[in-house]
């Protein structure tokens, strides 16, 4: 038996599955976040434990035996969040999270720095771990000065169950304190921030074992003596995982809050100007690269919550199937974008609103921005020589078949939905202890997931949403000049 743990934004889920992958249990437990100022995301350490706790508790009530023969556990975690711990490993204040923006200040400094975006090939993005660290050390010097580690959310699960500091390539990639490309921290850039190698945890592939399950946790949680915990990986990473990309070519468009084009890599090939983000993936000598936009199926939830209406019965009024653009344009910068354009400022807009427009024309016109975003993202890992031949679709948004529709007409690639079941961050985390446990090779255990239907680009319909897609270009340094 295998657990995966996903340490989400909003709470954390436990999957156990035995070694042939068949799913025994599924457990969710939520964590709260806290908001103290505009731009503040924070989460309690003590909240992951409790939720974590919580997951295993419901595991054994309903699957005793299952848990008692547990062999192994891997974790996965949303990304980029800073730990400070002191020297006897006490948090010494909350988690610092992947979609806290305080620190752009110090983010544009550290990308500005001479070495940091060729190192670690990544621009340094606000919500990344190092600009956090440099504001705690403006800001609150007293806790910078008695931090001896900073760990990353899952690496901080994984040392509360083994009491080892460790972390794994894909989330350390995320830190921008990584020489991504050599898959070791880098002194020039650790330096770069005031910081130091042993402040950082030991280095591991995602799929290998740091350790064993502490005595008084596994008695606590109701496991065997001697758990394997793996690595483990950052959430994407481990979804990647969770659906078998993992070559070249092989990818997810996952339309959740945020959104994500991911392909797997076979080499390191970064190019941080394009603000795509190039990272190890959670097996060795393979990375992945990957656009993100901060507001997806948050775009559509905006609107929902503007009009009263549910996301669900606002994208039924559309239909199942595509027919042709809309004349009203939507930029999904709600919250600043990420890829192409690195702009933490820019906000939203609705263009060309017709006297007649009513809930299904701001419908569309919000799927579509989101997706021509998409295609946006698409050019910038092309811009790479990525070169994506498929993808999977996940996340809320995939129960869509408009939207689905129109992002496979929009990047001009089939888009294969999974038949219902498990394929996500917890799947892959959960395979990755498979790998730790039994040294099984990832290739063998990273499987496609059966896939339900196939949704083909709308032929008929590339010429009118390819000009689209040509004015929407055209939208973004337009409205940026006229706001900004
Ligand atoms: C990736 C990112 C998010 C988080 C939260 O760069 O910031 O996907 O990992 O899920």
């Amino acid at each position: 038996m295998f657990v995966g743990i996903d340490l989400g934004t909003s709470g954390v889920r436990a999957l156990l599955i035995d070694a042939s992958q068949r799913v025994i249990g599924a457990k969710e437990a939520a964590v709260d976040t806290a908001r103290p100022h505009s731009g503040w995301s924070e989460q309690l350490q003590s909240g992951w434990i409790t939720a974590t706790k919580a997951v295993f508790a419901d595991l054994k009530a309903d699957h005793p035996a299952e848990v008692a023969a547990i062999q192994g556990i891997g974790v996965s975690g949303h990304m980029h969040g800073a730990n400070l711990l002191d020297k006897n490993g006490t948090p010494l204040r909350p988690c610092m999270m992947w979609n806290d923006t305080r620190s752009a200040t110090q983010a544009a400094k550290l990308d500005a720095t001479d070495q940091v975006r060729d190192l670690s090939g990544n621009i340094v993005f606000p919500g990344f771990t190092a600009p956090k660290v440099a504001w705690v050390a403006e800001n609150e010097p007293d806790i910078f000065a008695r931090t001896a580690k900073v760990l990353l959310p899952k690496d901080f699960l994984n040392f509360w169950l083994t009491g080892i500091f460790a972390s794994d390539m894909s989330d350390s990639a995320g830190t921008s304190w990584l020489d991504v490309g050599a898959r070791d921290w880098s002194d020039t850039l650790l330096d770069a921030s005031g910081m130091r190698r042993d402040q950082m945890p030991d280095l591991f592939e995602g799929s290998d074992a740091i350790g064993t399950v502490r005595d008084d946790i596994a008695a606590e949680l109701g496991l065997p003596k001697g758990v394997i915990v793996a690595a483990g990986a950052g959430d994407n990473a481990a979804a990647a995982c969770g659906i078998g990309a993992l070559n070249d070519g092989d990818g997810f468009v996952s339309l959740g809050t945020s959104g994500v084009l991911l392909t797997g890599r076979d080499a390191y090939a970064p190019k941080p100007a394009s603000a795509v983000h190039t990272f190890c993936h959670a097996i060795p000598n393979r990375w992945y690269q990957m656009g993100v936009i901060l507001a997806a199926t948050d775009s559509l939830n905006w609107l929902s919550r503007n009009l009263q209406e549910t996301p669900a019965n606002l994208t039924k009024l559309l239909g199942d199937n595509i027919s042709g653009p809309g004349t009203m344009r939507f930029l999904p910068y709600l919250s600043g974008e990420r890829t192409p354009h690195n702009d933490a400022t820019m906000r939203g807009a609705f263009l060309n609103i017709d006297i007649d427009a009513g809930h299904a024309a701001l419908t569309q016109a919000v799927l579509e921005g989101v997706s021509f975003a998409l295609r946006d993202n698409l050019e910038a890992l092309k811009s790479t020589g990525a070169n994506l031949q498929s993808l999977i679709a996940i996340g809320g948004g995939s129960q869509s078949p408009y939207w689905v529709e129109l992002i496979a007409t929009l990047l001009n690639l089939p888009i294969s939905l999974p038949k219902a079941g498990e394929f996500g961050a917890a799947l892959g985390a959960a395979r990755l202890a498979i790998c730790a446990t039994t040294g099984a090779d990832p290739e063998v255990v990273m499987t496609r997931p059966e896939i339900a239907t196939t949704v083909s680009p709308r032929s008929d319909l590339r010429d009118s949403y390819e000009a689209a897609y040509a004015d929407f270009v055209k939208l973004y340094p337009g409205i940026k000049a006229l706001t900004q």
